[in-house]
């Protein structure tokens, strides 16, 4: 059987994955166009990784602009069959305090409808089961591998994803608070459909970096005050994705290995890679 490929997504302020020996720069080209940049193959420890910067180098693309279809497509290709993606959000909670890690475990959709979030389309119908949004087994890892590196980690959450670039007002802010939601971010949930329809595996390390607007007693969110946060927490998360990729492995027993299996698919339903 061939070795577990595990994909990292690597959000603001994640750019490269230090400690990968052997690596090329790979060019993908998927039916979907190009992904965010050239992927990043190697070993991680001895586990061969896969790494991308979702807004490529130098962080060139806006949460709308990104490809995730290709993104996600081109991890497929080359053989992965796990994706830990990490993102910076904002907490809507005050017991989320910035810096804190969060493994979420639902999503509302906030996107405005412009991204392409699904491979359907175009003659073939498919609707996988989406209620458990991430996996289960992998999120446990992400849980493990956070706390055994001495992160605070909230295990669970329901993350909001919204269109962006703007953050939000404040009276959304507080909306989203009475739904009872965890974090905002703008990315994430476009990622784990299409991770989803491709049989991979999800789970998402998402990093507190502010209280939103929310919070009285905190300055409304900032890049600036993002930043700081991440360019502080940066290590931690990369030693996160290395302790967890060490836990992770083997024949997968989770529902994302068969996605497809149970989805109402006219056609064959294959997408081709
Ligand atoms: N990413 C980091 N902080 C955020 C916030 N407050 N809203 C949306 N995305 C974020």
């Amino acid at each position: 059987m061939a070795q577990d490929v595990i994909g990292v997504i690597g959000g603001s302020g994640l750019y490269e994955m230090e400690g990968m020996t052997g690596i090329e720069q790979v060019t993908v080209d998927t039916p979907f166009g190009r992904p965010s940049d050239d992927y990043i193959t190697g070993t991680l420890d001895g586990v061969p990784v896969v790494f991308l910067p979702r807004h490529g180098k130098g962080h060139r693309l806006t949460p709308s602009e990104v490809n995730y279809r290709a993104n996600i497509y081109g991890m497929k290709k080359l053989g992965v069959t796990r994706i830990i993606s990490v993102s910076a959000v904002g907490s809507l909670r005050e017991e989320i305090v910035p810096g804190h890690i969060v493994v979420p475990d639902q999503f509302i959709d906030r996107t405005k409808g412009i991204r392409k979030d699904t491979f359907f389309g175009n003659g073939i119908v498919g609707h996988v089961q989406f209620a458990d949004p991430v996996c289960r087994e992998l999120s446990d890892h992400l849980f493990a591998a956070a706390t055994a590196q001495g992160a605070t980690v909230h295990r669970g959450g329901t993350y909001v994803c919204m269109e962006g670039p703007a953050f939000s007002t404040r009276a959304e802010s507080h909306l989203y608070r009475s739904f009872g939601a965890s974090v905002i971010g703008m990315t994430n949930l476009t990622e784990a459909k299409l991770a989803r329809e491709a049989e991979i595996c999800y789970g998402v390390i998402a990093l507190s970096t502010d209280y939103d607007c929310w919070h009285e007693g905190h300055d409304e969110v900032s890049v600036e005050s993002v930043i700081a946060i991440i360019k502080s927490n940066v290590a931690m998360a990369k030693g996160i994705i290395r302790a967890a990729v060490q836990r992770i492995g083997g024949e997968r027993t989770c529902p994302c290995a068969s996605a497809l299996q149970y989805a109402v698919i006219s056609d064959t339903g294959v997408i081709p890679v």
